[in-house]
């Protein structure tokens, strides 16, 4: 007894599901949301924000939250040039936002913390999309309540396509599948366990893919095309498959890569997307998984998922050449550089979050050198109404896995990392956008920063503080 206390106290638990799962459960997929077009041909959506409740564990009834559904919310899939608009009802009981991660849109249509929908009420942002075909996902982003409003499983996917992305297989359920990756504590009657006493919030030891425990997935087609999305609250995964199969990764958070690059294993903290695609010989099986990284947020080993190709399988040719049309991001001579210190008071630049104040002001339609350093703990850094591209990391090109067009980016322990910013369009000085860690208990404590996107050659003119009206 003694020695059991012992080692829990002096050493991190492996934290492991291996050989526990039996793949009893079919994938699920969540659905696509059918627009209704408007007379100007508007693509118009309907989310509604919801309690309910979800059978993940057999017999066990778990309290959640999702869109038109008990737990996450449907898939949105609409064209570069579509013009969308949604309601999105709140009937949840009390006040939320919901924010379109990874979107180039007016600030005031992108559902931070600002833009809040009151219970009962229903928000109506629209905006046309335009910007490269992407996996981007939608969430809550209420100051102080997003971990719990996404770990309670308010979070959906929204993909775009355009005529690059449409090269790739892209039909949806079939060759084209969404999984989104969440770690999740029960406690012993099945309910979400929201203790989240430790550094980097609740850490779970179960995994569901798009809201499915211990699943599995038939695939048809010799060529798959997956999109991940790391929708956990602060848990990072290194993906790869247990018979070490190699495939291709064609996209990072915000587009396509340039060509496909083969690989094995790569890593997505909170937030961060990826899409693979992966060849398959007709009956072949193999696991998604994740291994251990040894670092807090990717402590541990699970097997996420196990996949069984059909024994006929649909012949589709494997993916090489030229993927993105669009130019990689590149810095002007004369870029602006900022600069932005992490720390283990989860605070940037020694503040925290304050609704209030404005800490930059950005020319909008630019592209600037944004340099953070991360001085304690784990972190990452995602950019509202941006797409980067890094740089370095403490002076070393970065990884293969994240050399593309990214939103969402993680800074390991003591790192520095460079990226290059390329921010949208829209000038707003009046609505501020945020940049933050996105390990979402970092975030409500307050790591995060606000800028405004004004009108170049404006910047000096802009109050550095909104006005409080109350
Ligand atoms: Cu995914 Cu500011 O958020
Ligand atoms: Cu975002
Ligand atoms: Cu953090």
């Amino acid at each position: 007894m003694l020695l059991v206390f012992g080692l829990a106290g002096c050493s991190k638990e492996p934290v492991t599901n291996v050989g526990k799962l039996n793949f009893d459960n079919l994938l699920k997929i969540p659905q696509l949301l059918e627009p209704e077009i408007d007379a100007d041909g508007t693509k118009h959506f309907s989310l509604t924000m919801q309690s309910g409740t979800t059978e993940f564990l057999s017999d066990k009834m778990t309290d959640t939250w999702g869109f038109n559904g008990s737990y996450l919310g449907p898939t949105i899939r609409a064209s570069r040039g579509d013009k969308v608009a949604f309601d999105i009802e709140n009937n949840l009981g009390e006040t939320s936002t919901v924010h379109w991660h990874g979107m180039k849109l007016p600030a005031v249509m992108d559902g931070g913390p600002h833009q809040m929908i009151e219970a009962g009420e229903t928000w109506t942002p629209y905006w046309t999309i335009d910007q490269p075909s992407a996996t981007t996902w939608y969430h809550p982003h209420l100051h102080g309540k997003t971990a719990q409003h996404v770990y309670r499983g308010l979070a959906g996917m929204f993909i775009i396509d355009d005529e690059d992305s449409k090269k790739l297989p892209s039909n949806y359920g079939v060759d084209d599948i969404p999984l989104i990756v969440q770690d999740k504590l029960f406690t012993s009657d099945g309910q979400l366990s929201e203790s989240d006493e430790g550094t980097f919030g609740t850490l779970g030891d179960e995994i569901l893919v798009n809201g499915t425990y211990d699943p599995y997935l038939e695939v048809t087609s010799s060529q798959v095309r997956f999109r991940l999305l790391n929708g956990s609250n602060a848990r990072a995964y290194h993906f790869g498959f247990s018979d070490g199969r190699s495939f291709q990764l064609v996209a990072n958070d915000a587009g396509l890569l340039e060509e496909p690059v083969k690989m094995e294993r790569f890593l997505l903290s909170p937030g961060e997307r990826a899409e693979i695609v992966v060849g398959f010989e007709p009956g072949d099986e193999t696991i998604l998984h994740s291994y251990d990284g040894n670092a807090g947020i990717e402590n541990g080993e699970f097997d996420l998922l196990k996949i069984v190709a059909a024994s006929t399988l649909t012949e589709s040719t494997p993916i090489t050449g030229q993927l993105s049309s669009v130019q990689p991001i590149e810095a002007p001579k004369d870029a602006k550089v900022r600069q932005f210190k992490m720390t283990m008071q989860n605070q940037i630049n020694d503040k925290s979050m304050d609704m209030y104040r404005i800490d930059e002001v950005v020319p909008a339609g630019t592209r600037e050198i944004w340099e953070i350093h991360n001085f304690g703990s784990e972190h990452n850094f995602h950019v509202h109404n941006a797409a980067f591209r890094v740089l370095d990391i403490n002076d070393k090109l970065p990884p293969e896995y994240e050399r593309g067009r990214k939103d969402t980016v993680y800074i390991p322990n003591g790192a520095k990392v460079r990226i290059v910013v390329e921010f949208g369009d829209y000038a707003d000085p009046k609505h501020p956008l945020m940049y933050h860690c996105h390990l979402l208990k970092h975030e409500d404590d307050g790591m995060m920063g606000q800028f405004l996107l004004v009108e170049p050659g404006t910047e000096s003119e802009v109050p550095r503080e909104l006005p409080h009206n109350d």
